[in-house]
């Protein structure tokens, strides 16, 4: 392979593909097909699978310390849903929601399609801003207009991988509850994590009815299974379900996930984040090789997650790194792309867990070689 047509795909913020357990789902699809087939012949039950919510469940207090009752978890088409379900059940159109500055994608997209206004809370290394915050809802207060909810990804935030310290939660629930605001605690990449010690949930801080949780098996099996879940009190429940028109969450997807991590799970867990918690350690030590010392670059160092999140010096031309990278076969998402008031920032996200290993080193290199090639004369940019 020349290295024109070499690819760098640091875009997806999927998995490892290499730990995808297609032989063992197919076994797991055989045997529950041939005891459970007729039942596919009915719709869904609307809460979805007990078996799959229980595991949810097993999932959570083995995460987090506390169990959370099975009938406050609700199976979703993905995490997605839930905060689609979120976006229609708990706001309605013209609401303010109040998020994280950047924000993932897809979250902006539903957001904006549910017709909510979105107010964004800057963040730092430890994730949203408490002052910030404070500030925002003492505005928005004076103001008369209260948000639906706050939303964040308080663990491995998508795009900048941050995690917020437990202080900092503690604070963001005193202030929700100071304003009475629900809060919709996103934890799409909880389970992802390379420290031993993970911090504790915001739902497992709150009193029942402050927080909402979202979970997702999309990044510890795959996106395409579309399976994801909530959990929150039948307070907030009666709000959401009446939203969820799909007829039921697949029952198929359902059961062969129940069933294979019935005894796999997390065995399977932590195969996945080994293996991206390579990929991150390599792609840390080659952004270091290549941009190490360069004035204005900088990038955070994920203790979880799929996703690092580089600050490019100002001055670069970014079309022309996109452009460059690009024909470089180096694929990766713009800081725009994620800004909740689509600004165009001076970063880029690299996702680690899709790569080959292999070719982390060589991509960042080039990457390296079209930030140099978009600096304008004169800047001096090492490696
Ligand atoms: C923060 C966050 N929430 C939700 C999702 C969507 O996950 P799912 O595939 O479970 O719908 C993603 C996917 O990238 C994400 O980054």
């Amino acid at each position: 392979v020349t290295a024109a047509t070499r690819s760098y795909n640091f875009g997806p913020g999927n998995p490892d593909p290499g730990v995808f357990p297609s032989r063992d789902l197919g076994a797991a699809a055989q045997r529950v097909l041939a005891r459970v087939g007729a039942e596919l012949a009915h719709y869904p039950e609307q809460h979805g699978l007990p078996e799959l919510r229980a595991l949810a469940q097993d999932r959570f207090e083995r995460n987090h310390h506390v169990r959370p009752p099975l009938e406050h978890i609700v199976i979703t088409n993905g995490a997605t849903q839930g905060l689609q379900l979120c976006a229609m059940g708990l706001a309605r159109p013209g609401d303010d929601v109040v998020l994280e500055e950047f924000e993932y994608s897809g979250t902006i997209r539903v957001f904006h399609q549910c017709g909510l206004n979105l107010v964004p809370a800057p963040l730092d290394d430890g994730g949203m801003r408490m002052d910030a915050l404070a500030d925002i809802l003492e505005r928005q207060a004076a103001i008369g207009r209260r948000p639906a909810f706050i939303y964040t990804t308080a663990s491995y935030q998508n795009p900048t991988g941050t995690t917020q310290p437990v202080e900092r939660r503690r604070r963001l629930l005193d202030l929700a509850r100071r304003y009475e605001l629900p809060i919709v605690e996103d934890d799409t990449y909880g389970d992802i994590c390379f420290e031993p010690q993970l911090e504790p949930a915001i739902y497992s801080l709150a009193n029942p009815g402050e927080a909402l949780y979202i979970g997702s098996f999309s990044k510890i099996l795959g996106p395409g299974v579309r399976l994801g879940f909530f959990i929150a009190p039948e307070s907030i429940t009666s709000r959401l379900l009446p939203w969820k028109l799909d007829g039921g969450t697949s029952m198929l997807s359902q059961l062969v996930a129940a069933e294979y991590f019935e005894s796999a799970l997390w065995e399977h867990v932590e195969e996945g984040r080994n293996a991206v918690k390579e990929k991150r350690n390599t792609l840390l030590d080659a952004l270091e090789s290549e941009f190490g010392g360069v004035p204005g670059m900088s990038w955070t160092r994920p203790d979880g997650g799929l996703f690092l999140w580089v600050k490019l010096p100002e001055d670069v031309n970014r079309v022309r790194l996109h452009d460059l990278a690009t024909a470089r076969g180096i694929t990766y998402s713009t800081g725009q792309a994620f800004h909740a008031l689509n600004q165009d920032v001076p970063y880029l996200r690299l996702a680690f867990g899709w790569i080959d290993k292999e070719d982390i080193p060589e991509g960042v290199r080039v990457l390296a070689e079209c930030v140099r090639a978009a600096m304008p004369a004169g800047h001096a940019v090492g490696g």
